[in-house]
């Protein structure tokens, strides 16, 4: 194992990169390899790195090893953060009641999304998880209550100020929502064209490389109709991770995927996270799967909040709902028929 010494900090110098920093402490490749890669390193994201994909294309390191390594990095981070949670908070509910057509759908949700974390949202169909992920982002308001974002109530900004920070946001939501009638590279970059005065050729090289995080290099002319679930997932992950955004939001980004595809995603899922360290909140019926995937639960029944904790914490929990919804047992509090 190679220690990481601040002469070997210095001879990097100008990197940002933990990743790179993590592999060569770990054995995975050398410092010169990493110095190669940081040289090739084509374009600086501003948050985070691709120097592990850097490092795979070379043939350092395989993309297999990269994931794995990833994993196990953000398994020692998850019993990290077990011990010390994150007390800041990047979204914030108080309060919050949603009343949709005479029904109380959220009721009375106080909550706190970590920054910097994966957090996902469990809970049994029908209690209120969608809807809670668009109060959010701001696409449902609160009938009462305040949701908060970095601090700033939504219902205090105005239009403007609203779709900026909405700009912070990418949203995938649930079915994936392609545009069927154009192509896979049109759908990526359709955000981009919408919101952003980029190129032509800054959206092509923006896409291509989107396309290629999600393992789909080369794809782009293809159509929704002719991509497999697993394969349209990928591509709506893709077009949520184009625009950079600082908060990621997926809604069951695996349902109805076979158990293999299913890994997969939240392998990329967790590249994703360990390489641009965004904030992450997902919905996800892959219960306990998904613990081992995130920092923080929250799990939602008949619009409540039962808890919101570490993973681990969720895991062995005491409360019978969340006890019968991870074990999938027909009988307890939750009515199955
Ligand atoms: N736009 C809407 N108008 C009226 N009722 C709605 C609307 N959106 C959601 N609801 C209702 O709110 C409740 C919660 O819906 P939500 O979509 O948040 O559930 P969910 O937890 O995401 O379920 P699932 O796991 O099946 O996706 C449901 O009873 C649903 O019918
Ligand atoms: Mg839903």
């Amino acid at each position: 194992m190679t220690a990481f010494s601040p002469d070997m900090a210095a001879s990097v110098a100008g990197s940002r990169s933990r990743i790179g920093q993590q592999l060569v402490e770990a054995g995975v490749v050398s410092i010169g390899q990493l110095q190669e890669a940081l040289r090739l390193q084509p374009v600086q994201r501003g948050k985070g790195d691709l120097i592990g994909s850097i490092l795979v294309e070379l043939g350092y390191l395989g993309q297999a090893d990269l994931l794995q390594f990833l994993f196990q990095q953000f398994r020692k981070e998850r019993l990290a953060y077990q011990v010390v949670p994150a007390e800041e908070g990047i979204i914030e509910f108080r309060g919050i009641e949603k009343i949709l057509d005479g029904r109380r759908v959220l009721d009375g949700i106080d909550l706190v999304i970590p920054r910097g974390k994966i957090t996902a949202v469990i809970g049994v169909s029908g209690g209120g998880k969608s809807v809670t992920l668009k109060h959010m982002v701001g696409l449902m308001k609160p009938t009462r209550g305040s949701v908060l974002v970095g601090g700033r109530d939504l219902a205090t900004l105005s239009t403007k100020e609203l779709s900026q920070v909405r700009r912070r946001f990418s949203m995938l939501f649930q079915g994936g929502a392609l545009f069927d009638s154009l192509s896979v590279f049109d759908n990526v970059a359709f955000p981009l064209r919408e919101t952003t005065g980029l190129s032509e050729e800054v959206i092509r090289h923006r896409v291509e490389r989107a396309l290629k995080e999600v393992n789909l290099a080369g794809m782009g002319g293809k159509f929704p109709d002719d991509l497999s679930g697993g394969m349209s997932k990928r591509v709506a992950l893709a077009r949520a991770l184009v625009t950079e955004p600082e908060i990621l939001l997926l809604d069951e980004p695996t349902a109805g995927l076979d158990p293999i595809i299913e890994n997969a995603i939240h392998y990329l899922i967790c590249d994703t996270f360990m390489r641009t360290r965004l904030t992450m909140v997902l919905i996800s019926h892959a219960v306990p799967d998904i613990f081992n995937w995130c920092h923080h639960v929250v799990a939602l029944h008949q619009g409540k909040v039962l808890e919101s904790a570490p993973s681990w914490a969720i895991a062995q929990s005491e409360n019978p709902v969340i006890r019968q919804f991870i074990r999938g047992d027909l009988e307890g509090p939750i009515q199955v028929i």
